[in-house]
């Protein structure tokens, strides 16, 4: 083993931290744990993910439990991490191993990619961590830890091969799992984006960026570009009983499954009430409503202007389904439509001068 790996060891065993998915010191980690985790833990901090790691096991204390589960029923217990193509993944991934491989994980990173959700971070994070394969599970936090280690000056995302390169070599046979876990500890409570704590680091004696004082400036990154900005125009229609029209979204693609207030598609040139109308549930005197919602997705940022319609009768003819308000709670509604509905519900505001 490396000298660098025995001493990150050695400090894993002194401080690491208390995780609910983590196993005991030394005890094998329960594969079903670690991937509900890891799929949790993409994008998010680990304080956001206890709450509901522990909400999931609690309800589906196993993977057959998950797999049985219907899945709006999962993306609701999902809501508020984010990222909804995570959560039908998790769902697909757990049928998949229900069925596909009798209800237990494959155990090496090369089969578990091939399940839904499972990338080449993820995969390779539960091959080490639940099964002991020797391989290198680098995510951001990783990244920076060895960028500075080694010195790395290529700016992210061009270094990532050289880091991952480099880093390889530090994986030991024994206890590779740890290993990823440690290089996460150390790069949350150490070796942080702001302020690394030099002096408390298990690798100090051989990090290349902190001989050269450079630590918190590494890694760099190429400039980004600006997000594009994408248009569109909800329709908040009610009927007689006050129910809202909402329509479910198509399975593949963005907030895919999830119900949401229909509107037009999103674009990035603005909308002029012809264009606009031409994607109305139903023909009815839509009025403009003040104001805008706006929502920041991976890609792109939204922002949504609504009209407002009202149907008599049952409204038989619109297709989607109708809610009522105080049901709003029960539909796996996006936080993007979420705000769609307050914006909507907020009678204080007047109704705008006609668009277009
Ligand atoms: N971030 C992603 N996976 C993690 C894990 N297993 N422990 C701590 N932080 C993580
Ligand atoms: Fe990070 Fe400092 Fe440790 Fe280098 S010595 S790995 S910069 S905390």
């Amino acid at each position: 083993m490396s000298v660098q790996a025995d001493l990150l060891l050695d400090w894993y065993d002194r401080h690491r931290r208390v995780l609910p998915w983590r196993a005991e010191a030394g005890a094998r980690p329960d594969p079903y744990r670690v991937w509900l985790s890891e799929i949790m833990l993409q994008q998010t901090t680990v304080a956001a993910v206890a709450p509901y790691f522990r909400a999931f096991l609690h309800r589906w204390p196993r993977i057959a439990d998950l797999a049985a589960a219907p899945r709006d029923d999962v993306l609701h217990a999902w809501q508020g991490l984010g990222y909804y193509a995570r959560a039908r993944n998790l769902h697909a991934c757990a049928q998949a191993v229900a069925a596909d491989h009798g209800g237990r994980f494959p155990d090496t990173a090369a089969a578990l990619r091939r399940l839904p959700g499972i990338g080449a971070y993820t995969g390779a994070a539960i091959a080490a961590i639940a099964f002991g394969e020797q391989i290198l599970a680098l995510e951001a936090n990783g990244e920076r830890v060895f960028a500075r280690l080694f010195g790395i000056e290529t700016p992210l995302p061009a270094a990532k091969p050289e880091i991952a390169a480099m880093a390889e070599g530090l994986v030991p046979a024994a206890r590779p799992g740890d290993f990823a876990q440690a290089v996460m500890d150390l790069g949350a409570t150490v070796c942080t984006v702001k302020r690394p704590s030099c002096p408390r680091c298990p690798w100090q004696d051989s990090c290349v960026a902190a001989a050269r004082g450079i630590a918190e400036s590494l890694p760099r990154k190429a400039p980004k570009g600006e997000k594009p900005l994408r248009r569109g125009v909800a329709f908040w229609l009610r009927r007689g009983d006050g129910a809202v029209l909402l329509r479910r979204r198509p399975d593949k693609g963005l907030l895919g499954g999830m119900m949401e207030v229909p509107s037009t598609p999103w674009r990035e040139a603005p909308w002029s009430m012809a264009e606009a109308l031409f994607h109305a549930p139903l023909p009815a005197s839509w009025q403009p409503r003040l104001g805008l919602v706006r929502h920041g997705f991976t890609h792109f940022d939204l922002e949504l202007t609504l009209l407002a319609g009202r149907v008599a009768g049952d409204g038989a003819a619109a297709t989607g389904e109708w809610a009522s308000l105080d049901r709003l709670g029960d539909h796996a509604l996006p936080t993007c439509m979420r705000k769609v509905v307050a914006h909507a519900l907020d009678e204080g505001l007047p109704l705008a001068a006609p668009i277009g």
